[in-house]
């Protein structure tokens, strides 16, 4: 407990510089299902949850995959058009792209925010540390913090960076956006129930934790916005809900990209037809759907994409998913997944949100809304112009869905200081976190 008694007593004599515009901090742990906010598994999200607004849920994008919904949640565009599609998928002439500048470079208009805020100008900088698509040039550039995705790098490491790019004294950041690989990674391989994902999810908490403690050692809670949030949610696999396609249509007569539960297939030449009517027919077995671009449903904002264009879709029905060669299935009666993509209209593909801080409610149940909203939010409590008025660029989000979380809307609170029990809340934390405490870093 030393330490963190220290941290108190450090915090009233440092003076951080920090920006002088809005401050905001994004954070995003892959596939954190909204259900995994809980007590006996996660205590600081539990808190911070109290000191935010934040809904029951957020809702995904479709597909509910990551590199779509936090492009989705950068640009405030639907996959359609912003063109990332999924994490692997064909390019113009049909070759696998993964993680390449033309995949996130469908069309030369579409500027991510942290590049956004720097053209603003005024002595605004952003950094981005492993965020899809945040070490590709947007326009031709770059924001001035970008730490390329390095799974080797510790976490707390992470949140250092973080706290030093937002402290420099020459280019403080205004708008941090961050992503943690975790629990996705690790439950891709062995569920949702596992030990091993709550270990992880655990790691989420404590980190969260960490952050917490290091806002708070800066003297900075009344000036950071942060928020947390994720990019979809997950679902378990056992080996009798796998699809086996080559089983339906020879896979001699088209090229195939699995995602999990979702599919592109670019059938051979004279065989659109074939391939289409025999995916079809299997299809009547009710565990996936077979698409011609057209027949996509309009409510996912994914059919419009020209990067559709001669293919076949196919989306597994929840609990199913497509057989690839990734999947390891030795041991049948053992084989179990976590996987993601569906219909977003699936609830176990919902995520978190909350957001705290000067800008935000606290303690406040705000309605469900889309990955979508999020780039208007962040626009707006960054200081930028909000999308939907005079000047903005255009985007598929609303204010309207998220408006109401802001605590300027509140008619009484908006000059009070973060509320009392708010930092109450928070120091509890620690004293609770003492165990699993790393030393402070500002003392
Ligand atoms: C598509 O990707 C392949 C590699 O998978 C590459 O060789 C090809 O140049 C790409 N095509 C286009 C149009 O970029
Ligand atoms: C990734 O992070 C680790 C740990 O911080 C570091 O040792 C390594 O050099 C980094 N790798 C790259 C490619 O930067
Ligand atoms: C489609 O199914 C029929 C009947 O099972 C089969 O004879 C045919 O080879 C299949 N077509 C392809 C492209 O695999
Ligand atoms: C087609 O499927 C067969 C049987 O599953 C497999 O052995 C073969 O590698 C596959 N070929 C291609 C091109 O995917
Ligand atoms: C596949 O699973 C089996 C049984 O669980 C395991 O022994 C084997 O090492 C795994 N193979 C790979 C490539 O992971
Ligand atoms: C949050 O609000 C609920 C009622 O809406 C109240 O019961 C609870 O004590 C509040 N929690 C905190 C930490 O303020
Ligand atoms: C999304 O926004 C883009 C850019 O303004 C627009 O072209 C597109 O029609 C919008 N999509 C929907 C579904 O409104």
């Amino acid at each position: 407990m030393l330490p963190a008694a220290l941290c108190v007593i450090a915090v009233a004599a440092s003076v951080t510089a920090v920006t002088r515009h809005p401050l905001v901090l994004v954070i995003s742990f892959d596939a954190f299902r909204h259900d995994y906010v809980r007590a006996n598994m996660t205590p600081s999200m539990v808190r911070l949850r109290a000191a935010s607004a934040s809904p029951p849920y957020m809702k995904s994008v479709f597909p509910t995959k990551t590199f779509v919904n936090h492009f989705t949640m950068a640009t405030g565009l639907y996959a359609e058009t912003h063109g990332v599609l999924d994490n692997y998928m064909f390019n113009r002439s049909h070759g696998l792209i993964h993680y390449t500048y033309e995949q996130f470079h469908y069309d030369n208009t579409v500027v991510p925010l942290w590049v956004e805020n720097e053209n603003y100008g005024d002595g605004r900088h952003s950094g981005v540390m492993m965020w899809p698509g945040s070490d590709f040039e947007y326009q031709g550039k770059l924001s001035t913090y970008v730490q390329k995705y390095n799974r080797s790098m510790p976490w707390n490491d992470r949140v250092d960076k973080i706290m030093s790019w937002i402290k420099d004294d020459n280019k403080p950041a205004n708008l941090v956006f961050a992503y943690f690989e975790e629990p996705d990674r690790t439950c891709h391989s062995v569920g949702v129930e596992s030990q091993e994902t709550i270990n992880q999810i655990v790691k989420a908490d404590v980190t969260v934790k960490y952050l917490l403690d290091q806002i708070k050692c800066e003297n900075l809670e009344k000036k950071l916005n942060l928020i947390i949030l994720s990019d979809h949610g997950m679902e378990s696999i056992t080996y009798d809900h796998i699809i086996f396609l080559e089983s339906y249509a020879s896979n001699m007569t088209y090229k195939m990209i699995v995602t999990g539960p979702n599919a592109f297939v670019y059938p051979n030449p004279g065989k659109f037809d074939e391939v289409y009517a025999n995916f079809t027919k299997a299809a009547e077995s009710g565990t996936f759907n077979v698409y011609k671009q057209d027949q996509i449903p309009e409510r996912w904002h994914f059919k419009n994409s020209p990067r559709l264009k001669g293919l076949i879709y196919l989306l597994a029905e929840p609990s199913y998913m497509f057989w690839y060669d990734i999947l390891n299935i030795t041991a049948k009666d053992e084989f179990k997944v976590g996987t993601h993509g569906y219909d977003n209209a699936n609830e176990r593909m919902n995520t978190i949100f909350m957001a705290s801080g000067p800008a935000f409610k606290s303690n406040y149940t705000a309605e469900p809304f889309e990955s979508v909203d999020v780039y208007p939010l962040l626009s707006h409590v960054a200081g930028l112009k909000t999308p939907g008025t005079a000047g903005a660029r255009p985007c598929n989000g609303t204010m309207d869905t998220v408006r109401h979380m802001l605590r300027q809307d509140a008619p009484s609170a908006a000059v009070r200081p973060p509320s009392r029990r708010r930092s109450q809340g928070v120091w509890a934390a620690v004293l609770l976190h003492a165990a699993v405490a790393t030393v402070t870093r500002c003392l």
